[in-house]
């Protein structure tokens, strides 16, 4: 197994440092904002493609438009080949050799540039993988598990919902109401290309649709998340706040400030009765410190995530912050996890579910519900293997925190 080794030398910020800004998204830019979505909907399209994808979203390519897709494909760039040297063995740690690497060069025959091919596909592969598809992959069995539990909760709302299609792709036990809020520009694009795409907006007449509807019903809510009124919108499309509910907010918490996601965080409990469940993830407290500090992987993008992630949570290892910071807003801590454990439990790397990556299947979901009791050799491991924003000689994901909680 190759350690990733990943190239710490600036990138070519022309083109990386700008995908990184639309990857952050900015609450004070549409524009921006709109392109974070498609970029995360460009890495699920990407993980579609995968010979053993661990989760298929056909609606997601589309979605991502050629705009998303490129940012995706740039983006994995700066962080270079798989063993962070060049075909030819020399190091790749600049930005220039970097660019080489991606440019078929002039007479280069078919076996090198499919040579060349692969090496870029492995590249954009391992930071898909780790930073979204694994993260995904874990929201898609922590809602099944949600909807399967005593309390049956039958009503999901999914918060910065952006170009996010579970409804679509996910088989959900009869009954689910689901509910997608977003800003307005958000909302109104996602609407119009689904319909485009001939994807169902309910549940009447699957059968004329390319894309029939897995839910009871869906219902997209335009509100901002930063301000009051977005509970009382929710209300006024539908939700009935006597029955449990489950949330999602996957991708969004770090664009609030602090003050806004515990508004949130206070305003979804208040609409929740007890057997309702939140499943979220977030970055880190010991993100914001490398940040300030400057330096480690993120110095070349320091301007653009200051601007734009404002809100981070204590790490996995600081568990009770965690809980104190829940307990507050009326929540109670449950699982806790990070990407190089759940990547662990993808890989079959955790214990039980053997195996190499790609299956999601039962035993490595149950690993990734495991969470914090997920084997830390596994994680080690898979840190080693794939990209995180963690320092591979630490073997660990100390820059996002994964948990959920209850009422
Ligand atoms: C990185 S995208 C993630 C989208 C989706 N959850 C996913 O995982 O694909 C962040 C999303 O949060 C939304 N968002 C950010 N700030 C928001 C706010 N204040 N109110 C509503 N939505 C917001 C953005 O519009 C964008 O769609």
């Amino acid at each position: 197994m190759r350690r990733s080794g990943r190239s710490q030398a600036a990138p070519d910020t022309s083109t990386a440092a700008a995908a990184a800004a639309a990857a952050c998204g900015s609450p004070g830019s549409e524009d921006e904002v709109t392109a974070s979505a498609k970029l995360i909907a460009a890495w699920r399209a990407l993980e579609s493609l995968e010979p053993r994808p661990l989760f298929v979203d056909p609606l997601a390519a589309a979605l991502a438009g050629s705009e998303g897709m490129q940012a995706a494909l740039q983006l994995a760039r700066p962080w270079g080949s798989v063993d962070g040297s060049g075909s030819d063995g020399s190091s790749s740690s600049d930005a220039a050799e970097q660019a080489a690497v991606t440019q078929p060069a002039a007479g280069q025959s078919l076996p090198q540039q499919q040579e060349q091919q692969a090496q870029q596909t492995d590249a954009a592969r391992r930071f898909c993988y780790s930073n979204v598809s694994a993260r995904v992959w874990w929201f898609d069995r922590q809602l099944t598990a949600a909807l399967a539990r005593p309390s049956q909760p039958r009503q999901v709302v999914v918060l910065g919902a952006g170009l996010d299609c579970r409804p679509w792709r996910m088989a959900l036990p009869p009954g689910v109401r689901w509910w997608e809020l977003d800003m307005p520009h958000v909302v109104a694009a996602k609407r119009h290309q689904l319909e485009q795409l001939g994807a169902a907006l309910s549940a009447a007449a699957p059968a004329a649709h390319a894309h029939p509807l897995c839910a009871a019903a869906w219902q997209a809510v335009a509100a901002d998340l930063g301000r009051p009124g977005w509970g009382e919108a929710l209300l006024a499309a539908g939700l009935d706040a006597s029955r449990p509910v489950v949330w999602v907010a996957e991708g969004l918490l770090m664009y609030l400030d602090p003050d806004q996601a515990n508004a949130l965080l206070r305003g979804m409990a208040e609409l929740s009765p007890p057997g309702s469940v939140l499943i979220a993830h977030n970055v880190t407290t010991e993100l914001s410190r490398q940040i300030e500090q400057g330096g480690g992987l993120y110095g070349p993008f320091r301007r653009e995530l200051v601007a734009t992630w404002r809100c981070f949570y204590p790490p996995a290892f600081e568990r009770q912050a965690l809980a104190g910071l829940l307990q507050q807003a009326g929540w109670c801590l449950g699982e806790v996890t990070t990407r190089a454990r759940i990547a662990a439990a993808v890989c079959g790397w955790g214990g039980s579910s053997g195996g190499g990556g790609g299956g999601a299947d039962d035993a490595a979901a149950k690993e990734a519900a495991a969470g914090e009791a997920g084997d830390a050799a596994g994680s080690n491991a898979v840190a080693g293997q794939v990209d995180f924003e963690a320092r591979p000689d630490q073997g660990e994901d100390r820059f996002a925190v994964f948990f959920t909680a209850q009422r």
